[in-house]
């Protein structure tokens, strides 16, 4: 693949004139593609009203395409969500009764809240120096554990998990893998089936830059034949159109969890977004911002201020926790100069992503300068 036109990626987020935005972590701004996607909804029922229902299932299957190349799946094995925590609740509910969950300490409450809420014993693995090893992940899978639940890359920390060697360890000691791709998807390559993954959930406001209510689950086929979800509803089942108020046999297909009428524009922008990024190829994507990381661990160290991630190429992630005393008062006072970063860990949190560039890390490096070294 070739190398992108950064500056012409940068140049469809308008977002991007106004402020510093250095947080895809927490909330990525948009891409005019990815807008027009969503807005053409409204457009079209405002001209047309329920006319183009027909032409929303068939954009509806052309997102559903999108975001399964985006993460090497088959279109089947996705499905459309409100958010992780709901994609999470999902696939609890769909593994009731299959044994105990072992997950990270650091993870975001979205990944963890959905099995204790479903009553499974949840025991959590203690970081080591903010990282996750694989051999302190492997000598925590007692037998009573039989699923292993964790982000790709840890919210607080930046720590990128190995998802290969996560999927070898899971297959080898006979456990389920789930991953929550949230703080990864669109930034960090993502191949479901090289990784054998058995269910992953993401919500796509982030790294995928498709906005609030565009999320996913991918539920790998071999589970599909075997597993029910909690949730159910008219178009979980083959033919929906035929209105059978007594359907028993759910679609074995991962959109059985689309129960029924969905959230188009936000699929729409989705689909959108997994285009863009497929375009531009994550593994670009992911050069681009370790490129930018090292620009900004140069600009840190002439600083003197401490990145308290773990900064080896192995685990490094699009996330950057710069140490603060109070990292709520310098991300506010970053605001203030126009400069997105959230507090979060033991610092500011400082995400950067494809269409960033070093005049963006320039005017952070100098906030930063102001705020944590006055
Ligand atoms: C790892 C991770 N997962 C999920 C979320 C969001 O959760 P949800 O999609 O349930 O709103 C966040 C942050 O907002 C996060 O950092």
């Amino acid at each position: 693949m070739t190398k992108p036109d950064w500056a012409a990626a940068r140049a469809l987020f308008p977002a991007l004139k106004k402020y510093t935005f250095v947080n895809a972590a927490g909330g990525a701004p948009l891409a005019r593609p990815v807008a027009a996607a969503g807005a053409a909804y409204y457009a079209e029922a405002l001209a047309h009203g329920d006319a183009y229902w027909e032409q929303w299932l068939a954009r509806l299957e052309a997102s559903r395409a999108a975001l399964a190349g985006l993460i090497g799946a088959s279109p089947r094995e996705v499905a459309f969500t409100l958010n992780t925590s709901h994609g999470m609740s999902l696939v609890a509910g769909a593994l009731a009764g299959r044994g105990g969950v072992l997950t990270m300490r650091d993870e975001f409450p979205s990944t963890t809240l959905a099995w204790l809420n479903a009553g499974y014993k949840v025991k959590f693995l203690e970081p080591e120096d903010r990282r996750y090893p694989l051999e302190r992940i492997e000598a925590a899978l007692t037998p009573d554990i039989k699923i292993l639940v964790t982000s790709y890359v840890q919210y607080r920390t930046g720590f990128r998990q190995d998802l290969g060697a996560l999927g070898r360890l899971c297959r080898k000691r006979g456990v389920i893998l789930v991953v929550n791709a949230t703080q990864a998807l669109g930034a960090m390559p993502v191949d479901v089936k090289k990784a054998g993954i058995d269910f992953m959930v993401f919500s796509c406001f982030k790294w995928t830059m498709a906005g609030y209510g565009a999320a996913g689950l991918y539920a790998a086929s071999r589970w599909l034949k075997e597993i029910r979800f909690p949730e159910a509803g008219w178009r979980s089942v083959p033919v929906p159109e035929t209105m059978d108020n007594q359907a028993r046999a759910m679609k074995r297909e991962a959109s059985a969890v689309e129960a029924g009428c969905v959230h188009f524009p936000c699929i729409f922008a989705l689909g959108a977004a997994a285009r863009l990024l497929t375009g531009l190829g994550v593994g670009n994507i992911q050069a681009r911002i370790f490129e930018l990381n090292d620009y900004l661990e140069a600009g840190l160290k002439k600083l003197g201020l401490q990145a308290t991630t773990p900064l080896d190429r192995a685990c490094r992630s699009g996330i950057t926790i710069i140490k603060a005393k109070d990292p709520a008062k310098a991300v506010a006072k970053l605001e203030k100069l126009g400069i997105m970063t959230a507090a979060r860990g033991e610092g500011v949190r400082v995400s950067l992503h494809f269409y960033n560039n070093r005049a963006d890390l320039d005017r952070l490096l100098a906030g930063l300068k102001r705020v944590l070294k006055p």
